[in-house]
């Protein structure tokens, strides 16, 4: 997801792009401003900490992108090319190091487990809403 500071810095396409390069395909992809509800179960593990209320005003604050992408080792890689959650962390050449200061406004989410993928997805997307289809490249990226 886009997060909200990351669509108003205009970096939907940035961000995008990056996914794509390394060959994920984008199977689920929607603008849609976070509800209260939604922001409180997707960060529901967060509950307790002191950042909750601050984060669930931010993820709220404006308009996201949420996209649901499919690939070899997706949601390990995604981790990389998001970077560590606080960009004074984040490596350079990933989104949080190359285009991020504070932890409180890091541009991107991104499920940290197969697992939490799938029910941060179904949050923002109903399964018939995924396009089903082969990438060209899909015989060159896969041994
Ligand atoms: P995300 O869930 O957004 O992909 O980020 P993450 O896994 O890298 O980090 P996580 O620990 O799940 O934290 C969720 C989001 O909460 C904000 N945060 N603020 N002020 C703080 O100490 C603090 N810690 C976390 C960040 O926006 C982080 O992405
Ligand atoms: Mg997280």
């Amino acid at each position: 997801m886009i997060k909200p500071d990351g669509v108003q810095r205009g970096l939907v396409g940035k961000v995008i792009q990056r996914i794509e390069n390394v060959g994920f395909k984008v199977i689920g992809l929607k603008m849609i401003t976070v509800t209260m509800a939604q922001a409180e179960e997707q960060y529901a593990i967060h509950k307790e900490k002191p950042f909750y209320e601050g984060l669930l005003e931010y993820i709220t604050s404006g308009p996201v992108v949420a996209m649901v992408v499919e690939g070899k080792d997706t949601v390990k890689i995604t981790r990389k090319i998001v970077g560590a959650t606080n960009p004074a962390d984040a490596e350079p050449g990933s989104i949080r190091g190359d285009y991020a200061l504070e932890i409180g406004r890091n541009i991107i989410h991104a499920g940290d487990t197969p697992e939490n993928a799938i029910v941060e997805y179904k949050i923002y997307f109903d399964e018939s809403e995924f396009a089903n289809y082969s990438k060209v490249d899909e015989e060159w990226l896969y041994e």
